[in-house]
């Protein structure tokens, strides 16, 4: 059995992670961390949460004791570390949450980690630590660092601690920095879902300043197996960028789904841009293709409708989710836009 302590598990990769890895895999034991925020919910654990080799503990990863406690119970041998808080409209809304979670939390880990002499640490981290492009040229793993918001600098220093404490102490760590995802379960609050659930209820949807900034999309699932192969195979010390070579303007996106839902392109409604807005994402993925035999699977064609699909079809998941507490954050994120 490997023991792997998943943290931030209820959220939307890290329960598409569980849930598909389970399905697979019945030599991994699954101890799920998760601190319940707005974002992570249980419901989206169904699938796994009865299977003999899963468990899920409510917590904080800022919270050592705990931690340490989970590490000695369980005999954690593996860590993946996507708890964070990870919307960048909410980190300029209010940065602590995301220092405290993301860099703090980390800091916790990597030294219970240290402490328990794990076998691997994967810090899930994200493209958006690179910063932004102009017109041309893709993220390589050695693209230097230069975070804009944030929700990305507290990311970029999560990663980098995490590389430090493998050149300081010998940790095993590795880090993956990923692409936009998009799939079943991820919050509302997201470009996708939100612009599919308006177009469902016929609402505006909200575009910032011109539509044409770009995002690299890739199927949360190609991600989830791209993890499993770096937990397996990839090489202490090293990062390895994830993406699925689907560059697009996000307004090319709004009207696909539109479209798609048939409704009238008259819903979309430029509004006033987000502060420090990235111009452009892309990832140059060819290491972990070229060196661990990596390839997306899911063309976004396909896998974008199987998305929409998911909303329409799981109207009550979302429909819990935007009348409670996620309103007051909708109203008042969009009112002076
Ligand atoms: P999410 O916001 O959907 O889920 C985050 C989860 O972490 C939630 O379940 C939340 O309850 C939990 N959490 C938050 N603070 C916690 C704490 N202090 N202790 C324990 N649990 C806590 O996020 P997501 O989109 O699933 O992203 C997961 C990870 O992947 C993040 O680290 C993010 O930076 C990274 N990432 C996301 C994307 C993307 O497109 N969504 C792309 C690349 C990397
Ligand atoms: O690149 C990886 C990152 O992708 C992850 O690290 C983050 O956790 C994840 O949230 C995501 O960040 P983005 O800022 O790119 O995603 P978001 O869905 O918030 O926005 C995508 C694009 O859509 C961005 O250009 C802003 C735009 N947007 C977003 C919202 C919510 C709009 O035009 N209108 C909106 O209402």
């Amino acid at each position: 059995m490997k023991n792997i302590l998943v943290t931030g598990g209820a959220g939307f990769i890290g329960s598409n992670f569980i849930n598909h890895t389970l399905k697979e895999r019945d030599d991994y034991f699954i101890v799920n961390l998760d601190k319940l925020t707005y974002a992570g919910n249980l419901e989206n654990l169904k699938p796994s949460q009865d299977k003999r080799n899963y468990r899920f503990v409510k917590g904080d990863i800022v919270n050592s004791e705990l931690v340490n406690f989970i590490f000695e119970k369980y005999r954690i041998k593996y860590v993946i570390n996507f708890a964070a808080e990870s919307h960048v409209d909410r980190s300029i809304l209010g940065s602590e949450i995301f220092y405290r979670t993301n860099v703090i939390g980390t800091n916790v880990l990597l030294e219970t980690a240290r402490k328990f002499e794990v076998e691997k640490f994967l810090q899930v981290s994200t493209d958006e630590v690179y910063g932004s492009l102009g017109s041309s040229g893709f993220f390589t793993e050695s693209t230097p660092l230069s975070p804009n918001s944030p929700y990305s600098s507290s990311k970029a220093a999560a990663d980098m601690m995490a590389l430090s404490f493998h050149h300081t102490f010998g940790l095993p760590v590795v880090v993956t920095r990923c692409s936009n995802n998009y799939g079943s379960y991820q919050f509302p609050e997201k470009l996708i879902p939100l612009m599919i659930i308006n177009s469902l209820k016929g609402k505006p949807l909200p575009v910032y300043g011109d539509g044409l900034n770009v995002r690299d999309w890739i199927y949360v699932i190609d991600h989830n197996n791209a993890i499993n192969l770096v937990l397996e195979k990839g090489v202490c010390g090293e990062v390895y960028n994830i993406g699925a070579g689907n560059e697009m303007p996000n307004i090319q996106i709004i009207k696909l789904i539109l479209n798609y839902i048939k409704k009238s392109e008259d819903l979309i409604q430029y509004v006033k841009d987000r502060p420090g807005h990235d111009r452009r994402y892309a990832i140059d993925s060819s290491k972990i293709q070229s060196q661990l035999n990596w390839r997306p699977e899911f063309s976004f064609e396909d896998a974008i409708i199987k998305t929409i699909d998911w909303y329409i079809e799981n109207k009550n998941w979302w429909e819990r989710i935007i009348s409670g507490e996620y309103e007051k954050y909708y109203n008042s994120q969009y009112k002076n836009r």
